[in-house]
């Protein structure tokens, strides 16, 4: 579908997926381009599918009066989110799945609505292109994930301010590590991918960065902390991405009482190896939903905003099932399917990989 026209002038806008710092600044930066620069309505649907499964479904009109600066540095989303409820595959009370995206179709038409522009990560960009496609809706996808494993954008909105956490609690850890001669593993999010554990580390100094693009042996890590101990310096700093394997191939994860199976813990395994293979006295540290929460930093306000805009004004040209990104510190727009389902892992030859290697981090590789 392209070249189609607003008809009513009244666009929707969702968050969809896990949370994160910066979306409340791509709601503000959409709703004032969207009112300020094309007098377009804008209604914020809540608990994205889930908001439109509900009746009557869960919406508010996001307003110049309701909507403020005070956006750009509030954390989660007032719109709030589901990372569960895939429509076209609902759990039911009674164990059975469902398809109800026809219902989540005619909540969205329920409201009235020329267009959607959907903030979320690469399951949600395949669950919305998918609903939009079925209910001919016109579709813009905003990327977001602390992650940052989608498709196409170099930066995903939330990714940095996730990075600022991680390096807060790194340094933080330093002094103490040094004080009692310690081993510290911390464990960040990124389930099956390392951004947040490379730049982090990277930032931070870390002396170990294990992360899922690049397989790892113990023997190696412990060897290299082994010289660093030769050298008189008794303290190190180990960072691990949550969704890194062992050497049995086994990532660490739980299964929780909701069924869901969640990363989390392997850093445990880990720092028993290197107290084992080393003699260090170790400590873990796993960061969790506090890489999720808290105010976006200053970039990711600025990506926020970028992106937002840009979302607004290509569905005013009358373009759809595109996703807006930021390529090379510009922000353009690509289609849909080149992002929906897809991820992005670290590349080995790129920057990051190279810096870290350059200055001596340690992959166990
Ligand atoms: O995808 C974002 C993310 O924060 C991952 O880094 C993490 O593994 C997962 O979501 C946690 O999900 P939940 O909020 O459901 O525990």
């Amino acid at each position: 579908m392209s070249g189609f026209k607003l008809k009513r002038n009244r666009i929707g806008v969702l968050t969809s997926g896990g949370d994160c710092a910066g979306l409340n600044a791509a709601i503000r930066a959409i709703t004032y381009r969207a009112i300020q620069k094309h007098g377009l309505s804008v209604v914020g649907i809540l608990a994205s599918t889930a908001g439109l499964l509900e009746r009557p479904v869960r919406f508010r009109e996001l307003t110049l009066d309701n909507v403020t600066s005070d956006y750009l540095r509030l954390g989660g989303t007032v719109l709030e989110t589901v990372n569960k409820g895939n429509p076209f595959e609902f759990p039911m009370p009674d164990g059975t799945i469902k398809d109800r995206s026809a219902e989540a179709i005619e909540g969205f038409q329920a409201l009235d609505l020329d267009a959607l522009i959907g903030i979320g990560g690469d399951g949600s960009a395949r669950i919305l292109a998918r609903l939009a496609k079925a209910g001919e809706i016109p579709f813009i996808g905003v990327p977001k994930t602390i992650d940052n494993d989608l498709a196409e954008t170099d930066f995903a909105i939330g990714y940095m301010s996730a990075v600022e956490v991680a390096v807060d609690a790194a340094d933080r850890l330093q002094p103490t590590a040094a004080s009692h001669r310690r081993t510290m593993i911390l464990e960040v999010m990124g389930r099956d991918v390392g951004w947040i554990a490379l730049a982090s580390g990277l930032a931070s100094g870390a002396d170990v960065v294990l992360i899922p693009e690049i397989p790892f042996e113990m023997e190696k890590v412990c060897a290299h902390l082994r010289a660093r101990h030769a050298r008189g310096q008794n303290h190190a700093m180990v960072v691990c991405s949550e969704g890194v394997r062992l050497a049995s191939g086994e990532t660490v994860s739980q299964a929780y009482a909701d069924g869901e199976v969640r990363y989390g813990g392997v850093s445990a395994a880990i720092a028993d190896i290197i107290a084992k293979e080393t003699g260090a006295e170790t400590r873990v540290t796993v960061l969790g939903h506090v890489q999720r929460g808290g105010s976006p930093c200053a970039f990711d306000r600025i990506l926020a905003t970028s992106l937002g805009t840009h979302a607004v004004d290509i569905l005013v040209q009358g373009k759809t099932d595109r996703f807006v990104v930021w390529q090379s510190g510009k922000v353009t727009d690509v289609a849909l399917d080149a992002v929906a389902g897809k991820t992005r892992g670290l590349k080995l030859d790129g920057q990051m990989v190279q810096a870290a290697r350059r200055v001596g981090i340690c992959f166990g590789d």
